[in-house]
């Protein structure tokens, strides 16, 4: 059975005791954690004003009503209206055994139901992934898998790019130019790539050639597909690689590229001037705005059709919005792309809605983020910028929490070094990336993100290491006794642990991982005070057993936040 968190408990009942004090008014009650007491409710205050009426004797009308509840041992109004709310030991501990009970920590299924499509990764063909592409996997795949854990359906789309006049330049200079015996791989292709497009800057007979050969791939012509396919998966197995060494869930099926799409251009141009919603201008195919302008002041459209017949980004994003809503029955549409994106996202979505194939019930939303920049705050590029740009971050992280282990514990063997080294290291590259509010720019501080103490995965990481080498030094879990007395770090614990399905769902309202970052360090920071102040192994046995229990509750929580961050929890470092 789902047991719902104390502070949605507490909110239940204060509603129910204001409408019977004022019944005229929905109210919010506004439960949060306070520092004079478990829980403090605000929203009287707000309540009385819209009322007319004195909040204070408002907020002492309900905490009269809440003095009969069995769970509460004191309920006290403060300062102009606040409303103090103290849970007994037994309540807390009732609700310990209660979460414990349960697989899903509290976490309700409250997703079920809908689909969401999740557009994220989407790095580029025969170019290295960047930056911004290892924050769009990173925050796309914790948001896939907290919706996931909230019971909805989610559905994984790669939206990679490999269509496009590029590939005219690329195959070209592979035909004509490259000399072949570079090893294989992506940056071979990256290497291709920077030659052909120096080439195709200096040689007009070589744009002209390149200008052909996109004419035959987009005709079918054998040779030229064939030297396409070969391109796409080459890369695709870079792409792979990376996602298996980061852990995170996309697979090959997930891939609906650019060239996906492609099919469906010519229909997408031709029902938006049949609905009116496009016009042709200057021998484009156009969709205008009210409120996009350029510097003169004049309107700049969104491209659907270029007009030299060519179809480009904006043309693919309206058919897969289209694909997305009709054949893949999303309820919502989530885009992980930087912010820089928003203007193009906007007159997608608008267009789309102009012409029905957003309905109203479905939603469409640019989950931006911000710029993952250098160390020094410059954008990404000096050290980075060649060839590995992506697996030199990851061996980077790596590397470093070789390091931070190996001090620590020098005893293990290598194999098992080699594998912790790898979940604290990619665990430090994504929660650096979580832990900060998504639309803010970050500067990327690979010291710090290793640090043992701070907001970090590793800090996290180790809290949970020690809950676990107390349970098992301790050889058995413990089950709680709802009867004894608790110590003020025992109910902050409780406090703490209870918060769970609270944080995850408002990941799944919000779509901001760092709120799970934050829950997830102060359950840390709580483990550790309690830690420090009550023994576990040594205490009498009831006691001792209670304690245990909150171990276990603790490291279980841990786990499974982390692992909805998509980082790992290994059970010794
Ligand atoms: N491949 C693009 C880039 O590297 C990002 C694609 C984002 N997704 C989309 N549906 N437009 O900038």
């Amino acid at each position: 059975m789902l047991v719902s968190s104390l502070s949605s408990l507490l909110a239940g009942r204060i509603a129910e005791r204001f409408s019977a004090a004022a019944p005229e008014l929905t109210f919010d009650p506004q439960v949060r954690r306070s520092a004079h007491a478990d829980f403090q409710a605000d929203g009287v205050l707000a309540a009385g004003r819209a009322l007319g009426r004195n909040p204070r004797e408002l907020a002492v009308a309900v905490a009269a009503g809440l003095a009969g509840e069995p769970v509460l041992a004191a309920s006290s109004v403060a300062g102009p209206g606040f409303i103090n709310l103290t849970f007994t030991d037994r309540a807390l501990l009732t609700q310990a055994a209660a979460r414990l009970a349960d697989d899903r920590l509290g976490v309700p299924l409250s997703d079920t139901g809908r689909v969401t499509v999740i557009d994220y990764s989407q790095p580029n063909i025969a170019k290295e992934m960047h930056v911004g592409h290892l924050r769009s996997t990173i925050i796309g795949d914790a948001l896939a898998r907290v919706l996931g854990h909230l019971g909805g359906t989610v559905v994984r789309q790669n939206h990679i790019g490999d269509w496009g006049t590029q590939f005219g330049m690329l195959i070209e200079y592979l035909f004509g130019d490259a000399v072949g015996d570079e090893p294989a791989g992506i940056s071979r292709l990256s290497a291709l790539y920077r030659a052909a497009r120096a080439r195709f800057e200096a040689d007009p007979a070589f744009v002209e050639r390149s200008r052909r050969r996109v004419v035959a791939l987009q005709a079918g012509d054998p040779e030229t597909v064939t030297a396409w396919r070969d391109i796409v998966a080459e890369s695709t197995r870079y792409f792979t690689d990376v996602y298996d060494r980061l852990g995170v869930l996309l697979e090959p099926g997930d891939v609906a590229g650019e060239s996906f799409y492609n099919p469906m251009l010519a229909g997408v141009a031709e029902d938006l001037l049949a609905l009116g919603v496009a016009t042709v201008s200057d021998g484009a195919v156009c969709v205008f705005f009210d409120d996009v302008r350029g510097p003169d002041g004049d309107p700049v459209p969104l491209i659907v059709r270029k007009s030299d017949g060519g179809y480009g980004y904006a043309a693919t994003d309206l058919a897969a919005v289209r694909y997305r809503v009709t054949d893949l029955h999303a309820d919502r549409v989530l885009y992980v792309v930087d912010a820089r994106q928003a203007l193009h996202f906007r007159m997608v979505f608008e267009t789309a809605r102009r012409a029905g194939w957003v309905p109203d019930g479905v939603a469409v939303e640019h989950v931006r983020f911000g710029l993952m920049l250098g160390p020094g705050g410059r954008p990404f590029k000096t050290r980075y910028g060649g060839n590995a740009l992506f697996t030199d971050l990851i061996d980077e992280a790596v590397a470093g929490a070789r390091k931070v282990i190996d001090t620590k514990n020098p005893e293990v063997d290598a194999g098992v070094l080699a594998e912790r080294a790898r979940q604290v290291g990619i665990g430090a590259l994504k929660y650096a990336d979580l832990a900060t509010s998504r639309t803010r720019d970050y500067v990327y501080d690979p010291a710090r993100m290793l640090s043992l103490t701070g907001n970090t995965s590793v800090y996290l990481q180790y809290a949970h290491v020690r809950a676990r080498s107390i349970l098992r030094k301790a050889g058995a879990d413990g089950a709680i006794d709802t009867g004894l007395p608790l110590e003020a770090a025992e109910r902050l614990l409780i406090l703490d642990l209870d918060g769970f399905a609270d944080a995850v769902e408002e990941v799944g309202q919000t779509l901001e991982p760092h709120r799970l970052c934050g829950y997830l360090f102060r359950l840390a920071q709580s483990f550790t005070a309690f830690f420090e102040r009550c023994p576990v192994l040594t205490a009498p046995a009831p006691v001792r057993e209670n304690r245990l229990a909150l171990c276990l509750l603790t490291a279980r929580t841990l786990r499974a936040g982390l692992e909805l961050l998509g980082i790992e929890s290994p059970d010794r470092l």
